[in-house]
């Protein structure tokens, strides 16, 4: 039976990964490739929460893909005023033959997956943001090439969606994987380190979590970061917040003790003298612009292929 939805980044196999890598660089190079894929057909575009580059990439994608987008912000459904997440499932399916969704909750879209007949795509909740590692996966086979042996992939700040999609992908390509957090409060879920670290051990990956960001960094082929306030986190956390991620910023100083050939990566946006050094993001080193270029090849390609029934989970 294929996976008819993208729930979860773990929910993806080494095989599934490498097949929606391959077909994104070619969307990469020909974004009209597969024109006619969803003629006359209509991808829904379900957003509770902000987005520049996952909505814009999503709309594009179907485009390209010869379909049409319908954008649904949140607030403006009837959801609102107290329809059934699963009723709205129905209903979608009914018109459309994808749809994208981002979220607070993770099981309002699981909830959506189960009622849904067509393929549900997680475009970001709070647990998971599977769309976005896959842009930074093809960003660093582009890179370093498919031999990743011996390089450390490391992501610093709090543990959040992008964590978990930082490891359970890192697990799923065998890589080296780090999460670089501060204890307690913002270390990363401890069922989100074991079960990656269950995947890693699978595909000859590993998995760590280094409270010390200098550690972390020696000899990093790449530094990943992300905003420090999450969409729906605490404001009032903001302060105690900051001073305890202060020391995880990504500066020149950290920057010089990865590896010589080592990248800096940010799912954007950014926020310059926080989490990430001005000159860090705009330096030689970043790739930033192939990262959020690539959301929109590999969303297409999850699009391509979940509609085609290709994907095939575990
Ligand atoms: N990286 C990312 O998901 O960006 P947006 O929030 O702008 O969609
Ligand atoms: N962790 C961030 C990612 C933004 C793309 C957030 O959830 O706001």
């Amino acid at each position: 039976m294929p996976m008819k939805d993208l729930l979860r980044t773990e929910d993806l196999s080494r095989a599934d990964v490498e097949l929606l890598l391959s077909t994104a660089a070619e969307f990469a190079t020909e974004p009209t490739k597969a024109s006619a894929a969803l003629a006359h057909k209509t991808v829904a575009i379900y957003m509770s929460k902000p987005s520049t580059r996952t909505r814009l990439a999503s709309e594009t994608a179907v485009a390209h893909l010869g379909g049409t987008p319908i954008f649904l912000r949140g607030e403006d459904l009837q959801i609102g005023r107290g329809e059934t997440i699963a009723d709205t499932a129905r209903v979608i399916s009914q018109f459309c033959n994808a749809l994208l969704i981002r979220t607070f909750a993770q099981s309002d879209v699981d909830e959506l997956g189960a009622n849904a007949s067509i393929p549900v795509i997680n475009g970001l909740t709070d647990y998971d943001h599977p769309t976005q590692v896959l842009a930074d996966w093809l960003t660093i086979r582009e890179k370093f090439g498919a031999d990743i042996s011996g390089r450390k992939f490391v992501y610093l700040g709090d543990g959040n969606n992008v964590t978990t999609a930082w490891l359970m992908m890192g697990a799923t390509m065998g890589a080296h994987v780090v999460a670089s957090t501060p204890e307690g409060k913002w270390a990363p879920d401890s069922d989100v380190v074991a079960r990656a670290s269950a995947i890693a051990a699978k595909n000859g990956g590993k998995v760590e979590v280094i409270h010390d960001p200098h550690v972390a960094a020696k000899d990093a082929s790449v530094l990943y970061t992300d905003v420090w306030m999450s969409m729906g986190d605490p404001e009032e956390e903001r302060r105690e917040k900051e001073k305890a991620l202060k020391s995880f910023a990504v500066t020149e100083e950290l920057m010089g003790m990865t590896s010589t050939d080592s990248i800096f990566m940010h799912c954007l946006p950014a926020h310059r003298g926080e989490e990430v050094a001005a000159s860090v993001i705009d330096g030689a080193r970043s790739v930033i612009w192939r990262e959020a270029f690539h959301r929109r090849t590999t969303i297409q390609a999850i699009i391509y292929h979940l509609v085609r029934g290709e994907i095939k989970g575990y």
